[in-house]
C-alpha cells in the first residue's frame, strides 16, 4: 500500500468502529491499539493497525511521540456567531435570577437577536473565528453552527452567510444549521413569521445551499410542538434534515415530535422523562447532550445514563453560546458529561465523535477507519482516557484535518 503520510509513535489509537446512527451497545464500543499507526492518502485514513504490522510505503513518516491519538471531535450544537454579550444576564443569575424569567421579560435570547442585527456578516463572523479556533485547540474539527440570532428573514440569512464566512476563514468543517430560535411576542406576528418561515427563509437557505439542517427550539418560552411541526414540514419539503432544540426546561411534545419527524438528533433533553427515554431509544433520533448548560445554568442534567441503558445513541455538545453554555472546549463537554451525565469515558468518546457525526448525517468523520477523514488529535499524554479526565487544561497538543496538521 502506498501512503502520503504515516503517523507512528501512537501509544494508544482509541476510536469508535463502525459507521452509522444505530443504536444499542455496538456503538458505544471503542477499539483501542497500542502502539499503533495511521497512514494516510489523499486526505482520508488509509490503514489503521499495530505499527509493527504496516508494510506499506509511505512518502512521510511523523512520529507522534508516544502520546495517545483520538478521532477528531465533533461538536454537534453550537450557536457561535453571536454578537454582544450576557454578562449581565450571568451576574443577575448568579444572585437568583432564572433563565427563563429573563427570557420572559424580553432580555436573554431576545438582547442577543437586538446585539446581533446591528452586526454586519462580515462583523459576525470576525467575532465567531476565535469561538471556533478555541473549539478547534481543544480537539474539534468539525463544528456545527446554527443561525438563530435574527427575528427577520433578513437577519437569519445574515447570519446563516456569516457562517459561511467564519467557515472560510478556520480549518475546521463547519455545518451550517438555520435555527429558528424563539418567536416574536404578538400572536399575530408570530402567526406570521412561521409563514414567512415556511414560505420564505427555509426555501430560500435550502436554494442558496446555506444550510443542511433545520432546528427549532420547543419550550414554553419559544415556538408549540405545533408551530415547529409546520416548519419542519417546510423544512423537509425543502430538501433539509431536521433536529430540534427538546425538553430543555419543560417536556411538551418536541422530543415526541422529533422521533416522529426522523430527525436526526434531539437536543437538551434535561427535562425527559421514561416517555421521552423510550420514544428516543426506539428510534434513529440521536440524543444530543450538552453538559455545559447544566453547569452553567444550574438546571438538571440530561439522563445520559439513562439514554444509554435504554437503548439510544446519545451525542454530546458544547452548545457554546452566550446565554446558557460559555463552553468553549469539546473534550470539556465530554469530561462534564462524565461527571454530569454518568456517561463512562470510552461513552464519552463515542458522543462527541462518532455519534455526533451521526446528529449531523455525516459518515466519513468521526472514526477512524480506512475512508473517513484523516481528521485527529495527538493528545499531550499517553493514554486517551486524559481526554475526558482533565479539567481546565487543553488536552489536545495536535489537531490534524484532512491529514494536514492544523494546530501544534
Ligand atoms: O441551546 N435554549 C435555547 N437556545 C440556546 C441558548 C441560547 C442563548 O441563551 O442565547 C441553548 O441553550
Ligand atoms: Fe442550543
Amino acid at each position: 500500500m502506498k501512503a502520503d503520510l504515516l503517523i507512528t509513535g501512537i501509544s494508544q489509537l482509541a476510536t469508535a468502529t463502525g459507521a452509522g446512527p444505530k443504536r444499542g451497545a455496538e456503538m458505544r464500543a471503542v477499539t483501542v491499539i497500542e502502539h499503533a499507526a495511521i497512514a494516510v492518502a489523499s486526505g482520508e485514513v488509509a490503514w489503521v493497525g499495530k505499527a509493527s504490522d504496516w508494510t506499506g510505503d509511505a512518502a512521510e513518516t511523523v512520529d507522534a511521540g508516544d502520546r495517545a491519538v483520538v478521532p477528531g471531535l465533533v461538536d454537534p450544537h453550537t450557536h457561535a456567531v453571536w454578537a454582544g454579550d450576557r454578562l449581565a444576564d450571568f451576574e443577575a443569575r448568579a444572585t437568583g435570577a432564572n433563565y427563563e424569567a429573563i427570557l420572559a421579560s424580553g432580555g436573554g435570547i431576545r438582547s442577543t437577536i437586538r446585539d446581533t442585527a446591528a452586526a454586519s456578516a462580515e462583523e459576525l463572523a470576525q467575532l465567531a473565528v476565535p469561538r471556533l479556533e478555541a473549539l478547534m485547540r481543544s480537539g474539534a474539527t468539525t463544528v456545527e453552527v446554527k443561525s438563530g440570532y435574527g427575528f427577520t428573514v433578513a437577519a437569519e440569512l445574515k447570519m446563516l452567510q456569516a457562517v459561511w464566512l467564519a467557515a472560510g476563514m478556520v480549518e475546521a468543517r463547519i455545518v451550517p444549521t438555520l435555527l429558528i430560535h424563539i418567536p416574536p411576542v404578538n400572536a399575530v406576528e408570530r402567526t406570521e413569521y412561521v409563514a414567512r418561515v415556511c414560505e420564505e427563509l427555509i426555501p430560500e437557505a435550502a436554494r442558496r445551499g446555506l444550510a443542511t439542517a433545520m432546528d427549532v427550539f420547543v419550550e414554553r418560552e419559544a415556538w408549540s410542538a405545533a408551530e415547529a411541526a409546520q416548519m419542519l414540514d417546510a423544512a423537509q419539503r425543502s430538501g433539509l434534515a431536521v433536529k430540534l432544540h427538546a425538553d430543555q426546561f419543560h417536556a411538551i411534545g418536541g422530543v415526541e415530535l422529533g422521533v416522529r419527524k426522523g430527525a436526526l438528533s434531539v437536543d437538551h433533553l434535561e427535562a425527559s422523562g421514561p416517555e421521552q427515554i423510550v420514544a428516543i431509544a426506539a428510534s434513529r433520533t440521536i440524543a444530543t447532550i450538552l453538559p455545559g448548560v447544566s453547569l452553567h445554568l444550574g438546571t438538571p442534567p440530561a439522563p445520559g445514563r439513562k439514554l444509554i441503558d435504554a437503548g439510544a445513541a446519545v451525542a454530546v455538545g458544547t452548545d457554546l453560546n452566550p446565554g446558557s453554555s460559555p463552553l468553549f472546549s469539546a473534550a470539556e463537554a465530554l469530561a462534564l458529561a462524565v461527571r454530569l451525565n454518568g456517561l463512562a469515558p470510552q461513552e464519552a468518546l463515542v458522543a462527541g465523535t462518532v455519534n455526533a457525526a451521526c446528529a449531523l448525517g455525516l459518515a466519513n468523520v468521526g472514526r477512524l477507519e480506512p475512508g473517513c477523514a484523516a481528521d485527529f488529535a495527538v493528545l499531550e499524554g499517553g493514554d486517551w482516557r486524559e481526554l475526558v479526565y482533565t479539567l481546565g487544561a487543553n488536552v489536545a497538543r495536535e489537531v490534524w484535518i484532512a491529514g494536514r496538521k492544523v494546530r501544534g
